[in-house]
C-alpha cells in the first residue's frame, strides 16, 4: 500500500465482492480507503533584511536586542525573540540556561510566557526569532525547538488567529512562515481534551 502511494496513486478503494475480499482479507461490508495528504506550507525565503517591511525588520531587530539578555553559559548558543502584538507593543525573550539543563528555557517561551502573563487578551501578531552560534557563523536560520512551537501552538489556537514567525540566523536570509500550525503539522491541542 505505501508503495502504491510513493508511486503517485492518491487513493484506492476496494469494495468487497465476496465473502472476503480478493486482494485483501476484509470481511463482508468493509472498504479499505487509502489518501495521500499534503500537509506542507509555503516557506517565504527573504534574501536579506532589505526586502523586508519596517514592521517586520523593527521586530527583527528587537529580537536581535533581545538576544543581549541570553544567559547561556552552557551552549553558548544566544536566541532573541521578540513579539509584535496587536496593540503594537513588543514583548521579547532570550534563552536562559540552568546548571540544571531541563530547567532552562527558551528563548521563544521566555517571550510568549511573558505576553500571556502581561498581555492575556491583546492577540500575537508575529514572533522574529534570531541566533548566534557559539564558533560558527550562523547563517541559516535556526527553527524553534518542538517544544516552543508546542507552547506557541497554545496560543496562536488560544487567539484563533495566526501567528507569522520570522527568523534569521546571525545574518543572512530570513525565513517567513505563516502561521506556527504550519510548523507543527498534525498538532495537540485542547480541542482533544474536550
Ligand atoms: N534554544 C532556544 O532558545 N530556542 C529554541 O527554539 C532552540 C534552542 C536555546 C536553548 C538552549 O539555551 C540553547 O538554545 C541550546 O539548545
Amino acid at each position: 500500500m505505501t508503495d502504491l502511494l510513493r508511486s503517485g496513486i492518491r487513493s484506492l478503494n476496494l469494495p468487497c465482492a465476496g465473502f472476503f475480499c480478493a486482494l485483501q482479507i476484509l470481511p463482508i461490508g468493509v472498504s479499505l480507503s487509502v489518501e495521500k495528504r499534503h500537509v506542507g506550507f509555503d516557506l517565504i525565503v527573504y534574501g536579506s533584511e532589505e526586502e523586508l517591511s519596517q514592521e517586520d525588520l523593527d521586530l527583527l531587530q528587537k529580537a536581535r536586542q533581545a538576544q543581549e539578555g541570553a544567559y547561556a553559559p552552557y551552549s553558548g548558543f544566544k536566541v532573541g525573540a521578540a513579539l509584535l502584538l496587536e496593540s503594537g507593543e513588543h514583548v521579547i525573550g532570550s534563552n536562559q540556561e540552568n546548571a540544571s539543563f531541563p530547567s532552562g528555557l527558551c528563548a521563544e517561551r521566555v517571550a510568549v510566557f511573558q505576553a500571556g502573563a502581561r498581555y492575556p487578551d491583546i492577540p500575537i501578531k508575529s514572533i522574529a526569532i534570531t541566533a548566534t552560534g557559539r564558533v560558527a557563523r550562523l547563517k541559516i536560520p535556526a527553527a524553534p525547538c518542538g517544544n516552543c512551537r508546542q507552547s506557541m501552538l497554545e496560543y496562536e489556537t488560544r487567539q484563533g488567529r495566526p501567528i507569522r514567525i520570522l527568523m534569521q540566523g546571525e545574518a543572512g536570509v530570513i525565513y517567513e512562515c505563516p502561521s506556527v500550525a504550519s510548523l507543527l503539522p498534525l498538532g495537540f491541542d485542547g480541542s482533544f481534551l474536550s
